[in-house]
């Protein structure tokens, strides 16, 4: 295959499906339009082929895909229970942005399932994605169409810049995409729906039709949707989020240091920067303030275009959470992860006070900005469920954290991969992180190389007064440090 270019097809040309369809059953890899983004399909009962889309992508094997049907009829095939919720969704929102996942029927391979007892499935409502369905005759798995950790394509191009020397078979042009961030996926096995990925399903659209839905917080979620990594979504250059309250002056203050920024905002921010005789390097229009489904549709193609100006970095504003603005918040902070050090795992022995004070600090502290941050807590020691101590508890709510929510998590090695920088509040503690997963060194780090002073060591069975101590010595390090990362360079 030396020297062939992947070839690109407009899907209304006479017999692009035709020819689509007979590729993907001879074992072949199409990428498609579908409503959300462009998806890089191969048929789901062809392990080999499976197989090759995970190398072809650069994903983990651990991360599954999602199963595409073209009907619910064909959907309760792969699955064990098909359960009341799945029909209510399905009725709902079928064909359209909404993935859910159920225990899968015991002869799905294992590959499909990256491992785990359960299936994904979506009906797409993109009319090509369809008409593709039902030309081929079964379901197809299909990833975004782009290299495991870059932005998502919305246009058949973005396809074409990750894949561009016959990676893959062919190429689907349908014209832009409608929704411009992936399928909501939920995990529907009980009464009680749990969204693992928020995106084009808003959660106000499941509220309306199902009563028990809760919004996992994205370091739980890593549990279910077993390769979500923080650091996805991101373009070639770093990205650096600006939002809510004061989130203006900063921003303001950040271009007038760096113009070689690019800036993804919307209309009125990018109005009210060129007012104020500021001039980005570039910027990208992510559509009016009030309209965060014009945010959604742009966003991904915001992030390709900004990384291929002269520019050394990409700021990027945090809309509000109402609609699809929560999918993109999780974009954005994804995308950001890892470029500004923001995905932060905080590990102790028993994650039932220290790392679990020093994670909500480190919330709070991007909350007053408006910003999602990526963080996380863990013990090397701990057990599984356990709420906060109630002295941390009762210490946290005199100065407004609210720790009811805690529940403790052991330290396992995928979290490594998850996060950007674990830091643990004793040096044994690192040491023996570094000593165990020598592969990971560089990102593991104790308080104390950090922030200088000693160990964070456990206030438990002191006072009321040795736990105020470590919250206000977590807080004044951590405080200090956002600060810092927040002015960097300026
Ligand atoms: O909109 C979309 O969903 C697009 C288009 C092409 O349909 N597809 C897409 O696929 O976004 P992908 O592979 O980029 O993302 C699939 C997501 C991942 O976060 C994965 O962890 C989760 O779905 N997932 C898949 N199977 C799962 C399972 N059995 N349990 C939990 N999460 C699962
Ligand atoms: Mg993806």
């Amino acid at each position: 295959m030396a020297g062939r270019m992947t070839p690109i097809r407009r899907a209304d040309e006479e017999g692009a499906l035709s020819e689509a369809a007979a590729l993907l059953k001879q074992g072949g890899l199409v990428a498609f339009p579908t409503e959300t983004v462009y998806g890089l399909g191969a048929v789901a009962r062809m392990e080999e082929a499976v197989a090759r889309l995970y190398r072809v992508k650069g994903r983990p094997p651990t991360n599954p895909v999602i199963v595409h049907v073209a009907s619910a009829e064909e959907a309760r095939r792969w699955v064990r229970h098909w359960t009341p919720a799945a029909q209510v969704l399905a009725e709902a929102f079928w064909p359209g942005p909404l993935t859910l996942v159920l225990e899968a029927a015991q002869w799905v391979p294992a590959v499909v399932r990256g491992g785990q007892p359960t299936v994904a499935l979506r009906c797409p409502r993109h009319p090509v994605a369809l008409a593709l369905l039902r030309e081929v005759g079964e379901p197809l798995v299909a990833p975004s169409a782009n290299r495991s950790g870059r932005p998502s394509p919305t246009r058949a191009q973005e396809v074409w810049e990750d894949f561009p020397s016959g990676e893959i078979d062919l190429i689907l042009d349908g014209g832009p995409v409608e929704v411009g961030v992936e399928s909501t996926v939920v995990d529907a096995r009980e009464d009680t729906l749990h969204i693992l990925r928020p995106g084009g399903v808003t959660v106000e659209d499941l509220k309306a039709v199902w009563p028990g839905v809760e919004a996992e917080p994205p370091e739980q979620r890593k549990k279910a949707s077993p390769g979500s990594r923080f650091r996805h979504y991101a373009p070639r250059v770093p990205v650096r989020l600006f939002g809510g309250e004061g989130g203006f002056q900063s921003l303001l203050k950040a271009l007038r240091r760096h113009p070689r920024r690019g800036l993804l905002a919307p209309t009125e921010i990018l109005r009210a920067v060129e007012a104020e005789g500021c001039r980005p390097e570039a910027v990208f229009d992510a559509g009016p303030l009030s309209d965060p489904s014009a945010y959604a549709r742009r966003l991904y193609e915001g992030l390709r275009t900004l990384e291929k100006k002269d520019i050394e970095e990409i700021y990027a504003w945090v809309p509000e959470e109402e609609g699809l603005g929560l999918a993109v918040r999780d974009r954005l902070a994804r995308a950001a992860a890892g470029s500004s050090g923001e995905s932060v795992l905080f590990v102790c022995s028993g994650n039932t006070c220290r790392s679990p004070l020093a994670e909500a600090i480190w919330r709070k502290l991007g909350e007053e900005e408006g910003l999602p941050l990526a963080v996380g807590s863990a013990g090397l020691f701990a057990l599984e469920g356990r709420p906060a101590s109630a002295s941390a508890q009762a210490v946290a709510k005199e100065r407004g954290l609210d720790l009811s929510g805690h529940r403790s998590r052991p330290f396992d090695p995928s979290l490594l991969e998850a996060y950007d920088l674990i830091i643990t509040m004793e040096g044994w503690q690192a040491d023996e992180l570094r000593r165990q997963h020598p592969e990971a060194k560089g990102k593991i780090f104790s308080w104390r190389e950090i922030f200088g002073g000693g160990d964070v060591l456990d206030p438990y069975g002191s006072g009321p007064d040795a736990y105020r101590a470590t919250l206000d010595r977590l807080e004044a390090d951590l405080r200090r440090w956002w600060e810092e990362k927040r002015g960097r360079g300026e």
